[in-house]
């Protein structure tokens, strides 16, 4: 697998790849690569003639300056799992190749879409993810990129911000990738305690339950029940939402046409992890 390190060595390898007219699929992540990153690269290698990924633990898209510090950094590990799974290049760049003027954020519409859930209580956490995918879609010029339905407030503002850009790529969702006992496979996960490893099922067993609510029960009452469960719960619930898929709007009734999601986020002691199903 090719490593390139500036934006330099970036640039000469996406020539090569012009210049061949091949297509390029294209995985941005912050690294501590897990199966749930894995499947992206897998898809991205399966659909394209080359495929590129990135490790950069962006600090503008970090609200919180303890988590940036505390992010995992396994590069050495990373590099391993893709050369294993055969990706073809891995672009590590500086801050400097993404941020050359300083760590300032772009102001990019989002049409409403980070208001809510993440954006709200993440305050800049969109705008500075948006700033870095879109510098790197940029720089990096790929046919198709991928990301992950873990984060899908992520994807419906990257589909959004690429739509407005009028930007020449096509973004893909992934489906969320699990342990076998549920809960979402997550960078984070590997902090949690032993006991807040199994706490944590219930996140993804109330969401199955929101599922199975949501054919009988207006949304509304949904999340009233869903927030019930929590009360008693050593998981702190920050907030648990129905919303439409593509809006990301929520709603006083389902629309038999629509689809939706049910999103939640939780602390597991000082962890907070974030998770999603489709509902209806
Ligand atoms: P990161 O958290 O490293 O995630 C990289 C990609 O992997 C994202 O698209 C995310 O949704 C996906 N992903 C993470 N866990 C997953 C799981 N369990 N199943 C499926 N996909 C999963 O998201 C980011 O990095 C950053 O915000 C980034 C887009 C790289 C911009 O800095």
């Amino acid at each position: 697998m090719l490593l390139l390190k500036t934006r330099n060595e970036l640039f000469d390898f996406i020539q090569y790849i012009h210049a061949k007219k091949l297509t390029l699929g294209f995985v941005p992540t912050m690294g501590a690569l897990h199966e749930g990153h894995l499947s992206l690269f897998k898809k991205a290698i399966e659909d394209n003639q080359y495929t590129i990924g990135s490790i950069f633990v962006n600090p503008t898209q970090f609200n919180n300056q303890a988590d940036l510090i505390k992010y995992p950094r396994t590069v050495e590990a990373d590099i391993a799992k893709l050369e294993i799974i055969g990706c073809d290049a891995l672009y590590l760049p500086s801050v400097e190749d993404l941020y050359p003027n300083g760590l300032e954020c772009e102001s990019i519409d989002m049409n409403g879409l980070d208001v809510v859930m993440e954006g709200a209580f993440r305050p800049g956490h969109f705008q500075g993810m948006a700033t870095v995918v879109k510098r790197l879609l940029l720089q990096v010029q790929p046919t198709r990129a991928y990301f992950g339905e873990k984060d899908f407030q992520q994807l419906q503002i990257i589909r959004q911000m690429v739509k407005t850009l009028q930007l020449p790529v096509e973004i893909l969702g992934m489906p969320i990738i699990r342990e076998s006992n549920g809960l979402a496979m997550s960078s984070r996960n590997m902090r949690l305690t032993e006991e807040f490893k199994k706490k944590s099922l219930f996140i993804y067993q109330s969401l199955l339950k929101a599922k199975e609510l949501s054919s009988h029960y207006a949304p509304e009452n949904v999340i009233c029940k869903i927030e019930k469960l929590y009360l008693n719960s050593d998981l702190k619930l920050e907030y648990f939402t129905i919303t439409e898929e593509e809006s990301l709007q929520t709603t006083q009734s389902f629309d038999p046409s629509k689809h939706y999601r049910a999103f939640i986020a939780v602390y597991a002691g000082d962890i907070r992890l974030i998770d999603n199903i489709q509902i209806r």
